[in-house]
């Protein structure tokens, strides 16, 4: 077992639970919620936990191996952490913790445009192993910025983010006034005042804002007038036309997040993309949504041998990385799970979260007897 594991909390849903406990109920809600009903995030995690995996007892030479190849790099285990914006609102510093852990761990980290730490520190933390989401800017001299950026600083992937046509529909954002950036209500204020340790640590590394966007925010804005600036800034309404110059412009690998059909995959493939997550935002924009791991199945059986297929959304444990692998991804990636282990354990929870997952993950693999990563799809039950 790892050193870094704390047995206390050996699951996903002691580390939710413990979180919950920490985080303010504005940003908890905000980490942890879906949209609409709840119908997608939901689906999610149940459909990929409908697969049955079949272990083969009498082939066991007792050498697993949890290293996996994605994009032409070698990480130690088939999971990363997935581009969050606002990270610094649902635990202070926590983009720095995760960027750490990742890099400790040989994992991928993927920076969201949105978030609370910079390109440039996150490559620094990482020794430009971080990967990068990119937001569309509207302005094209700040995509340029913003691209150039990522390249200077040594990012190897550039991930595209295509599924936020819109906002999501958020019901417990609009109860709790939460705008991007989250307005101060007094019932915020009084949330806050009840989760002692966060606020204490919000008080040391300062209030969470756009590190990335700042070379292009007017400096003197209030939260309003930054909300609205955000609004004018990105676009998440994509196509062929804005794609181009991105992968003209990107030397590194670049990888569109947030497919869901075979035609985006078949575009995606057309237009020089090197990889793809099979995403739903993790439940977030469209409760009618396929499940990913339903969508993964349709395109991975036409694709997989075209470009590479990653996804996310839903999974929670080791078990159900090694379900979304045994499907035909070639890695996999989870959101909220880190966050939740920041909130449960602040600087501890990088490393513990990446520790339980990988303990679990790789005691799937001893117990199916299954050596490689890239052999789970053998022992999938069809
Ligand atoms: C609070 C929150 C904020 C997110 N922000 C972004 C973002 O800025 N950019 C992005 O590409 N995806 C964003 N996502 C989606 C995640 O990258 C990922 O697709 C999703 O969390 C996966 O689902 P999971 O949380 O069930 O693992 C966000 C997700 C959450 C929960």
């Amino acid at each position: 077992m790892a050193k870094e594991f704390i047995s206390d909390y050996p699951s996903m849903d002691d580390l939710r639970n413990k979180a919950m406990r920490r985080i303010p109920k504005f940003a908890f809600e905000y980490l942890d919620g879906g949209c609409n009903e709840d119908v997608s995030i939901s689906r999610n995690t149940s459909e990929i936990r409908d697969i049955q995996l079949q272990p083969r007892y009498l082939r066991n030479n007792g050498t697993t191996s949890t290293k996996t190849k994605v994009l032409g790099m070698e990480y130690d285990a088939p999971f990363g952490i997935a581009p969050v914006g606002l990270q610094g609102l649902m635990w202070p510093n926590s983009p720095e913790i995760l960027a750490k852990s990742a890099f400790k761990h040989n994992i991928p980290f993927i920076l969201s445009t949105v978030t609370t730490m910079s390109i440039e520190r996150s490559c620094e933390l990482t020794e430009g192993n971080a990967w990068f989401q990119l937001y569309n800017p509207v302005d094209d001299a700040i995509r340029d910025d913003i691209i150039e950026r990522a390249n200077v600083a040594g990012c190897p992937v550039l991930v595209l983010l295509c599924d936020v046509p819109t906002f999501g529909y958020r019901p417990r954002d609009f109860r709790n006034g939460l705008a991007l950036p989250p307005k101060m209500t007094v019932a915020n204020i009084l949330q806050i005042l009840g989760k002692p340790t966060w606020a204490l640590n919000t008080l040391k590394y300062g209030q969470p804002t756009f590190e990335t966007l700042k070379p292009y925010t007017p400096e003197g804005l209030d939260l309003k007038q930054l909300g609205a600036f955000m609004d004018k800034t990105f676009s998440g309404k994509l196509n062929e036309e804005k794609i181009k110059p991105i992968r003209d412009k990107w030397k590194g690998k670049l990888v569109l997040k947030g497919v869901a059909s075979e035609q985006d995959t078949q575009d995606a493939i057309r237009m020089g993309f090197d990889g793809i997550i099979v995403s739903n935002h993790g439940g977030r924009q469209l409760d009618a949504a396929q499940s990913t791991i339903n969508s993964l199945a349709e395109i991975v059986t036409k694709y997989s041998n075209q470009i590479e297929i990653m996804m996310d959304s839903g999974l929670r444990s080791g078990p159900d990385i090694a379900r979304t692998m045994a499907s035909g991804a070639k890695f996999t990636f989870m959101g909220r799970s880190f966050l939740y282990g920041c909130g449960a354990l602040g600087k501890k929870g990088g490393d513990h979260t990446i520790s339980m997952l990988k303990t679990q993950f790789k005691q799937v693999m001893d117990q199916l007897c299954c050596e490689r990563v890239e052999d789970l799809p053998k022992h999938l039950i069809k």
